[in-house]
C-alpha cells in the first residue's frame, strides 16, 4: 500500500466519481484478469490530467498510465499507487496539415481503429499497416505497434508529452528511439518504468491516397486478420515477440506441439499459438505459469528464449 489516508482524501476532493479505490484491472484489460489499482483515475480532460500528475510528484506517489489495456497483464496482487486511464481525456483527433498535406494530430486517448478510420476517410494514406490492432494511439506509441505492413514510427512526425513534473513538451521523431515493439524516451526524459513521460498526442505524417481505396484495403487486412487470429477471446494480442531471425514466435510454440495447452483458464489458442486466451476464468497467474512453460518448451527444444510482447505490471498476491 502507497497512498495515505491523506492522499485518498485529495483525490476524492480533488477527482470526485473519477476515482475508484481498489478497482479491478480485469476490468480494464483485454485479458480480463488482475488485481486492484489501489487507485485508479479518470480524469475527463486534459486539465485534470495534468493537475494529478502534478498531485502525485508533489506526493510522492507511484503512478502509471495504463492505455486501452490491450497489450498488458497485471499480476493478480494488483497495482500499487494511482492507475491512470486516458480514455475519457485526450479524445480529439483533426487534420493539422494545410492544404494538400497529409498531416493529423491524434491525442492518446483515440483509438488506433479511429485513427485509422479518420486517415482513411480523409484521403490520407499510410495508417493501414495497423487495421485491427487494438488499443489507444499513446499505447501504440509507446509500444510502436505494428505488424508486417508498417509500424508506428513509419507515421509519426513527433509526439506531445507531458513529463513527471507537469511541464508538457513535443518530441521530434528525431529525438525519439524505435525498434521492433519499443519506443525509447531520450536520456533523462524518464524517471522510472512507470513514471516516465505521458504520450499526449501523436503527430502523423501520411501521403495522399484514394478514401475507397483505402477503406476496401482496410476490409481485406481486417479479415485475414480475423481468420489467423483468435479475435473470439479475451486476448492480449500477440504474447511473445517474433526473434529477430528464423522461425515465428507463432510457428515455434506450435511446432512445440503447444496449441491447445492449457493451465487454469488460460490456453494457447487453437488458432494461432502466439495468443494466449482466457477461456474462462484464468487469472493472472493461470497466464504467467502457462508462458512459463511455453518459454521453457521453446527453448529445451530451439535453444531460444522467447520474449514477452505484452508489457506485464503489478505485483504478485502475498
Ligand atoms: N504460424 C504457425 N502456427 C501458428 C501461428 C502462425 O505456423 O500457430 C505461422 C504462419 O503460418 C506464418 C507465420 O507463422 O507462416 C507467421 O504468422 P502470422 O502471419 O500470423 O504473423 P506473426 O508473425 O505470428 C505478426 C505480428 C502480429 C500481426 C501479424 C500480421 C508479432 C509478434 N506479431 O504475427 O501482431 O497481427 O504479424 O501482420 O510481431 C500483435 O502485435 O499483437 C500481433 C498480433
Amino acid at each position: 500500500m502507497s497512498l495515505s489516508a491523506a492522499d485518498k482524501r485529495w483525490l476524492v476532493q480533488d477527482f470526485g466519481p473519477q476515482v475508484r479505490f481498489e478497482e479491478p484491472m480485469s476490468r480494464h484489460t483485454y485479458m480480463r484478469v488482475g488485481g486492484p489499482a489501489e487507485a485508479l483515475v479518470t480524469p475527463l480532460d486534459r486539465k485534470g490530467l495534468e493537475h494529478l500528475v502534478r498531485g502525485c510528484a508533489v506526493r510522492g506517489l507511484p503512478w502509471m498510465v495504463v492505455g486501452g489495456g490491450s497489450n498488458l497483464l497485471v499480476r493478480d496482487g494488483g497495482i500499487c499507487g494511482v492507475v491512470i486511464k486516458l480514455n475519457r481525456c485526450l479524445r480529439g483527433i483533426r487534420k493539422t496539415g494545410s492544404g494538400e498535406e497529409c498531416r493529423l494530430t491524434a491525442q492518446a486517448g483515440v483509438k488506433l481503429q479511429s485513427l485509422c478510420r479518420f486517415s482513411a476517410r480523409n484521403g490520407m494514406k499510410g495508417m493501414n499497416f495497423a487495421v485491427g490492432i487494438p488499443g489507444t494511439v499513446g499505447g501504440a506509441i509507446i509500444m510502436n505497434a505494428g505488424t508486417r505492413l508498417g509500424c508506428m514510427a513509419d507515421v509519426i512526425e513527433s509526439i506531445g508529452c507531458l513529463l513527471p513534473d507537469g511541464q508538457m513538451t513535443r518530441l521530434d521523431r528525431k529525438e525519439l528511439f524505435f525498434d521492433y515493439r519499443l519506443m525509447r524516451w531520450p536520456e533523462g526524459l524518464s524517471v522510472g518504468e512507470t513514471e516516465s513521460p505521458i504520450v499526449m498526442d501523436g503527430r502523423f505524417r501520411l501521403m495522399p491516397g484514394n478514401p475507397k481505396d483505402l477503406a476496401d484495403e482496410a476490409e481485406a487486412i481486417r479479415k485475414t486478420r480475423s481468420e489467423s487470429q483468435p479475435l473470439d477471446r479475451p486476448n492480449a494480442g500477440c504474447f511473445f515477440k517474433n526473434p529477430v531471425k528464423g522461425r515465428t514466435a507463432g510457428e515455434l510454440i506450435d511446432q512445440a506441439g503447444l496449441k491447445g495447452r492449457g493451465i487454469g483458464g488460460a490456453l494457447v489458442s487453437n488458432r494461432h499459438a502466439n495468443f494466449i486466451v482466457n477461456r474462462g476464468k484464468a487469472s493472472a497467474g493461470d497466464i504467467l505459469a502457462l508462458m512459463a512453460l511455453i518459454q521453457r518448451s521453446v527453448f529445451d527444444l530451439f535453444q531460444i528464449d522467447l520474449e514477452p510482447e505484452v508489457k506485464i505490471v503489478g505485483h504478485e498476491t502475498d
